[in-house]
C-alpha cells in the first residue's frame, strides 16, 4: 500500500511541500473544545489517505499561476468535506475498515461518527467565509449538496437490479466527481480563469473523478483488502448494484442472469464466489476497467486548455495513475 501511496504521491511532485502546507493547516483547523470531536477527526485525519482533492485545488492553482494563500485553505477545506462523506458513508454502508484502519464507526460508534461527520462540514464552511468569496462559497455549497443527493440516489438504488448504467453514472457523478470538479474548478477560480477555462478544468474534474470511482468499483471486486485499506467484496454483499454487476447481467446467460440479480435482491452472501467468477468471466470488470480508462483520457485531453507547466504534467500523470491504482 506504502508503496502506491507513494506513487500516486509522485504524480504530484511540484506541489509536496505545499500539500505539507495544507497538513498542517488541517490540524490547525481541527482544533474543538470537544474532547470526542477532536479524538474522532484527528483519528480518520491521520490514518492519512491519498489526498487527492486537495492535489487538484493546489495543482490547478499552480498550473494558473497563482500563489496566493487561499490555495491552502481551500485545498484544506475539500479534503475536510471529503472527510466528512467518509464518516457518514461507512455509517451508511456499515463499513468496518477505512485506510487500513477500522472505521470510525466501528470504534466510536454510528452516532458519533455522523457527528462528527457535521463537525467536519460545518467546520469547512466557516472555513470558506474566511476566504471571503461568494464564488467560491457557491462552488462548495452546490458540491457539498450533490454529494449529499448522490449518496441518497444509491440508497434509493440498493437492492434494484433494474437500475441502468446511466441510473449509476449519475449516482457516481454526484457522489464522487462532483468533489473533484469542485476542487478543480477552484483552483482555476483562484488563478482568475476566463469561463471557458474554468469550465474545461471542472469538466477534467468530473471525468477524472468518474474515472475514480468507477476504479474503486472495480477494486471492490478484484483489488487487495491489505493494499486498499477497506474490505474488498463489500459492494456485493451490500448488494449495491455497481457496473462490475450491471454489466455481468448484461452479458450473462439467463440462469446466471438471474444468480446475480438475486444477490442484488437479497445480498446472498453464500453464492458469492459464484458471482465474482461469473463477473470475472463475462469480462465485466475489463469493460470497467475501460470505462474509467476512457473517461481518464477525456480528463487528460481536457489539460490541452491549460499552458505547459509541471503541474499540468502532474495532473496528466494524475490522471494515468488514478486508473492504475491498487490503493
Ligand atoms: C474514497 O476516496 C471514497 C471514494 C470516492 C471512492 P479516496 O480513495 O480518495 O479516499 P482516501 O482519502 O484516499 O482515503
Ligand atoms: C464513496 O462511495 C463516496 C462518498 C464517500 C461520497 P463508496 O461507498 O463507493 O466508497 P468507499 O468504498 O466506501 O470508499
Ligand atoms: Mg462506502
Ligand atoms: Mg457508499
Amino acid at each position: 500500500m506504502l508503496e502506491i501511496a507513494a506513487s500516486i504521491a509522485a504524480a504530484a511532485d511540484p506541489i509536496d511541500a505545499g500539500l505539507q502546507r495544507v497538513d498542517a493547516l488541517i490540524r490547525e483547523r481541527l482544533a474543538s473544545r470537544v474532547a470526542l470531536i477532536d479524538q474522532i477527526s484527528r483519528y480518520i485525519i491521520g490514518a492519512g489517505g491519498k489526498r487527492i482533492r486537495p492535489r487538484l485545488v493546489l495543482l490547478f492553482a499552480e498550473a494558473m499561476g497563482f500563489e496566493g494563500q487561499e490555495r491552502y485553505e481551500l485545498a484544506a477545506i475539500v479534503e475536510f468535506i471529503h472527510t466528512a462523506t467518509l464518516l457518514h458513508d461507512d455509517v451508511v454502508d456499515e463499513s468496518a475498515l477505512r485506510r487500513g484502519r477500522a472505521t470510525a464507526n466501528a470504534i466510536f460508534g454510528n452516532a458519533a461518527s455522523v457527528l462528527v461527520g457535521d463537525f467536519l462540514y460545518s467546520r469547512a464552511f466557516q472555513m470558506m467565509v474566511s476566504v471571503n468569496s461568494m464564488r467560491v462559497l457557491e462552488v462548495l455549497a452546490d458540491a457539498t449538496n450533490v454529494i449529499a443527493e448522490g449518496e441518497v440516489l444509491q440508497l434509493m438504488n440498493m437492492h434494484d437490479p433494474d437500475i441502468s448504467v446511466e441510473d449509476y453514472l449519475r449516482v457516481i457523478r454526484y457522489k464522487t466527481a462532483k468533489l473533484f470538479e469542485a476542487s478543480a474548478r477552484l483552483g482555476a477560480v483562484l488563478g482568475g480563469a476566463d469561463r471557458p477555462l474554468e469550465e474545461a478544468c471542472a469538466e477534467f474534474g468530473r471525468s477524472l473523478g468518474t474515472a475514480f470511482q468507477l476504479v474503486d468499483d472495480l477494486l471492490d471486486y478484484e483489488g487487495h483488502t491489505d493494499e486498499l485499506g477497506k474490505n474488498v467484496g463489500d459492494d456485493l454483499r451490500e448488494g449495491k448494484p455497481t457496473l462490475p454487476l450491471l454489466l455481468a447481467m448484461e452479458r450473462a446467460a439467463e440462469d446466471d442472469r438471474v444468480l446475480i440479480r438475486r444477490a442484488i435482491e437479497h445480498g446472498e452472501n453464500e453464492k458469492l464466489p459464484e458471482i465474482l467468477a461469473l463477473v470475472r468471466r463475462t469480462g465485466a470488470l475489463d469493460a470497467t476497467r475501460a470505462a474509467a480508462t476512457r473517461e481518464a483520457d477525456k480528463a487528460r485531453a481536457l489539460l490541452g486548455a491549460l499552458p505547459p507547466s509541471r503541474a499540468r504534467d502532474a495532473l496528466l500523470e494524475l490522471c494515468v495513475r488514478s486508473v492504475h491504482r491498487s490503493s
